[in-house]
């Protein structure tokens, strides 16, 4: 009997023992994998910016080090974004290089008010974003000029050290004419190629003397671009839906620079971007890039389709890029976010405090509910679809009325247009019609605050409210939803969030709505509120977790890693020999002379 049961005993262990060891071999190959696609990706760098005292290891042994050291998942711990890492990337993988960001909006506003010059930051996702990673890299953004005391504040060569209270980079300002800011950016940029991307029913308009001051003014930046460059070889991060035909333009005057162009509005189906008289041209300009980014897969789908239907091209599905005049052109998602920790949002008061600052600031009951949207004041926004389904909520559930308050900021946006104009309009007389109806003297169930507000303002807004909304009706990601969050600390507060925007592909723990479904908006609405502070707990904290491991950080990082494998797959490229080389060059390449029928 004993001799049986040691028997069994040894038998058992004998079987754990292999169990654990197939276990271990298991989790090894998923780890090697693991290291192995990154490393060939080409988006792990030596970036370990808290491993200094750790032996030398190579990049693998780096990787595996702090995986076992840390015992969380892979992916969370094989990097942590930090403006450090950004330069350690620059250090590593590419010395020497420069880096130049070209946007339509600048970073920094100088205005005179009152015979004052004062500075203003805007308010716009995109300087939000790119600000942190500009300062990291020490790099020239170069911006049009459009505040009033801008010219005052710039050197001889119109460029002025940024930010002002501790300056790290250089800001060139770029002038423009009354005529060609109406042509290049109020005309076909936010009349027409805004609207033709966003799928929020409002007709894109195009004139063609609009699409010539836009070419005009993208050939005038591609001239700064190159004055700006202090080689043959910077990396040029060139920005959005302004600057459709500058990388083509940056090619032809650098043909050895890396150009990463980012479109950081949704990209629209081939059917709808057909309409675009110069939809080639605008294919065209942008296949000038090295790489060209989107918020998320979808939009690169939507954008390879147009190319595919309107160029003669070839498209690569697996490393997704295309191949077109010669070059070849990656197109990638970079799901853009924000810095972490956000710098405006230090120092700020906590959530009660701010709670109790907003409530007196607008003269709320102390059992009132707060909800609040932030945005600028825009078609694609959704603000009137949020009112209307508050409205219908109002009539589902008239017990909340008088104790619910909607406190929206809309900052007023590209107010000349039309479009703007009547939105504006349209949202003045719905909220007075909508507090006569549910409100009183005293109590106005809607607070439209039609103005401009600075960060600092925005965090205790958010820290204030019980929930925020982000009914976008297209959007390509929307920071508003990621401020909400990273402002949070607290772990407190629902964000309801729309599913067209870019954001909910990884907030899952928001309340995803259709924006255009009033009553499903009404119905999260009444969840948001009956939600347990245990489970907005749970869920703030897991998006928390997202926002803080996806930061900015990441977004233009991962975009530098792939701009070092593309120089190093070109210098690869120039030492081969010519019949070992690919039948295609990538687009950092200069092909004048190096490949046989290239046309450039
Ligand atoms: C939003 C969009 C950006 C765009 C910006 C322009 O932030 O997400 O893609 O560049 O608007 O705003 P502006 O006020 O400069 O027209």
């Amino acid at each position: 009997m004993d001799t049986h049961a040691d028997l069994l005993g040894l038998g058992s262990n004998i079987w754990m023992v292999l169990a654990v060891s197939l276990l271990l071999s298991i989790a090894a190959v998923v780890l090697a994998t693991l290291v192995w696609w990154r490393l060939h990706r080409g988006r792990v760098v030596a970036a370990f910016p808290d491993a200094a005292d750790d032996p030398p290891l190579d990049q693998a042994s780096k990787l595996q080090h702090e995986f076992e050291k840390n015992n969380r998942a892979a992916d969370d711990v094989l990097i942590n974004w930090s403006p450090e890492t950004l330069r350690q990337i620059l250090a590593t993988e590419l010395p020497d290089a420069q880096v130049i960001v070209v946007s339509n909006r600048e970073p920094y506003i100088h205005n005179l008010v009152d015979g004052k010059v004062k500075l203003l930051v805007p308010a716009s996702g995109l300087v939000s974003a790119l600000e942190p990673v500009t300062r990291a890299c020490s790099g020239t953004w170069i911006a049009y000029g459009g505040g009033s005391a801008d010219r005052l504040t710039v050197d001889d060569n119109d460029r002025i050290q940024v930010p002002p209270d501790k300056p790290s980079y250089v800001l060139r300002r770029v002038w423009l004419s009354e005529e060609e800011l109406q042509g290049y950016y109020y005309g076909f940029a936010n009349d027409g190629l805004w609207p033709l991307c966003h799928i929020a029913f409002t007709r894109p308009i195009f004139r063609a003397s609009d699409f010539e001051m836009y070419e005009a003014v993208n050939q005038k930046f591609a001239d700064v671009v190159a004055e700006e460059a202090r080689n043959e070889r910077p990396i040029v991060l060139v920005q959005d839906y302004h600057f459709a035909l500058l990388p083509r333009m940056i090619r032809q005057r650098l043909p050895d620079a890396i150009i990463i162009t980012f479109w950081h509005i949704p990209w629209p189906n081939s059917e709808v971007f057909s309409i675009c008289p110069w939809r080639e041209r605008i294919l065209d300009g942008l296949l000038g890039s090295s790489i060209v980014g989107f918020h998320i897969q979808f939009h690169c789908n939507n954008f390879t389709e147009s190319v595919d239907r309107f160029l003669e091209s070839r498209i690569e599905r697996e490393d997704p890029s295309i191949s077109y005049r010669g070059s070849t052109t990656l197109v990638h998602p970079y799901p853009i976010s924000i810095e972490w920790p956000p710098a405006g949002f230090q120092n700020q008061p906590d959530a009660a405090e701010c709670r109790r600052e907003i409530f007196e600031r607008f003269g709320l009951a102390p059992d009132t509910r707060l909800c609040v949207g932030v945005e600028r004041l825009d078609y694609t926004k959704g603000i009137l679809d949020r009112f209307m389904a508050l409205d219908e909520f109002f009539q589902k559930n008239p017990d909340w009325i008088g104790r619910l308050v909607f406190l929206q900021i809309a900052a007023p946006s590209r107010g000349t247009l039309a479009a703007y104009q009547q939105l504006h309009r349209q949202c003045l007389n719905y909220v007075d019609e909508f507090n006569l109806r549910y409100g009183n003297d005293r109590h106005k169930p809607i607070i439209l605050i039609d103005e401009y507000h600075r960060q600092e303002d925005i965090c205790r807004v958010y820290r204030a409210a019980d929930i925020c909304v982000v009914s976008s009706l297209h959007d390509g990601m929307n920071l508003v939803a990621k401020e909400f969050v990273a402002t949070r600390d607290d772990e407190q507060g629902v964000l309801i969030l729309s599913t067209f925007a870019g954001a909910s592909r990884e907030l899952l723990d928001a309340l995803i709505v259709n924006p255009y479904d009033p009553s499903a908006v009404g119905d999260a609405l009444l969840r948001a509120l009956c939600m347990p502070a245990e489970e907005q707990g749970e869920r703030m904290r897991r998006m928390r977790e997202v926002v803080r491991n996806n930061n900015v950080y990441r977004w233009a990082g991962s975009m530098l890693v792939d701009a070092a494998r593309l120089r190093k797959r070109n210098e690869a490229y120039e030492a081969a020999e010519p019949t070992q080389r690919p039948e295609v060059a990538s687009n950092v390449v200069p092909l004048k002379g190096k490949k046989k029928g290239a046309a450039r």
